[in-house]
């Protein structure tokens, strides 16, 4: 597999594509073990296969580095609850920026129905690509659609089908953080319009401790990182624009070196790089990340 600073693809000199996995973490490789089938010898080589023609595709930093194979609604505090809604309801789940659609196989493993599943992403070669990283596509009956969610209703019965069915679980990870602040509040208004009152809206992105913008991955450009009181100040703002209203909870997790890195750091110093990278979310050495950053989890309730 290529090394990290090949320099015949540029993307890859920037800090987010790191070496290839030597393991895979338990959550992801029993997913692609039990639902995929995937014998557990190849699971390394499997994913490091979809990283590379992802990255190809779309190179991001959470395929460059291997942010996908973590599992990130699994982690957060309402899972099992949101297992229960969406088994009991014939509830709807939106993911948006939803990638391979790793956290919506999850929920189809742990015995959601997939038709109740919905995807949703820009890029369609990264949905596609999930078909074949899950082996599923025979028999996944979830959706997958093609839209930019700054379009909104703009782009027709793509995005209209779903505000009419309305979503009951949206799941939006490393997606806001993308975007400047002026942005994201364009881009929350639009999934505003998507949940029925009574939904939840959860994720994780990268958050900061000091709020505001920080480059990102296009040269000039910045993205805005949220503690949360600045994201309960936007979801204020999207309210009070969309005549809807919203309970922000969060947490910003602890600086990587606070719980783990003083004592890893003399007994296996080789293991803390990708520490940071893989338990954290949070890598230092990435032209797009500081001291400041956190990995920042939300759930975002529609009240009215
Ligand atoms: C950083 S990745 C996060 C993927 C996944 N949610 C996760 O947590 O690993 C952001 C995803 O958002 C998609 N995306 C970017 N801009 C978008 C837009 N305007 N509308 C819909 N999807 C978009 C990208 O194609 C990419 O798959």
């Amino acid at each position: 597999m290529a090394a990290t600073n090949e320099t015949s693809f540029p993307e890859r000199n920037r800090g987010w594509y790191q070496d290839d996995l030597t393991e895979v973490n338990e959550p992801m490789r029993k997913l692609l073990e039990n639902y995929s089938y995937v014998p557990s010898s190849e699971v390394v080589k499997h994913v490091n296969a979809i990283r590379e023609r992802g990255f190809a595709a779309n190179p991001y930093p959470c395929i460059g580095l291997y942010r996908f194979a973590n599992l990130t609604l699994l982690t957060h505090p309402l899972y099992d609850t949101i297992i229960e809604r969406l088994k009991a309801d014939s509830a709807t789940y939106l993911d948006v920026g939803c990638c391979f659609g790793q956290d919506l196989r999850q929920l189809v493993h742990d015995g959601v129905p997939s038709d109740r599943l919905i995807g949703l992403d820009i890029t369609e070669a990264l949905m596609d690509l999930g078909y074949e990283f899950f082996r599923d596509r025979e028999t996944l009956k979830s959706r997958f659609v093609v839209a930019d969610v700054f379009k909104g209703p703009d782009q027709g019965s793509v995005w209209t089908q779903i505000q009419e069915r309305g979503v009951d679980v949206m799941h939006c990870s490393a997606f806001l953080h993308l975007f400047t602040l002026e942005e994201q509040v364009v881009a929350a208004k639009q999934l505003a319009g998507l949940v029925k009152k009574g939904g939840i809206i959860v994720g994780r992105q990268m958050g900061s401790v000091k709020p505001g913008n920080v480059a990102a991955i296009q040269e000039g450009s910045f993205s805005y990182r949220h503690d949360v009181d600045s994201f309960d100040a936007m979801w204020r703002e999207v309210g009070e624009a969309t005549q809807t209203r919203w309970k922000v909870e969060g947490t910003l997790d602890k600086p990587v070196s606070m719980v783990l890195l003083p004592s890893l750091c003399r007994t296996r110093p080789q293991q803390v790089l990708s520490l940071r990278v893989t338990v954290i979310g949070v890598n230092t050495k990435s032209p797009v990340e500081d001291e400041n950053s956190r990995r920042f989890l939300f759930t975002v309730a529609r009240i009215e």
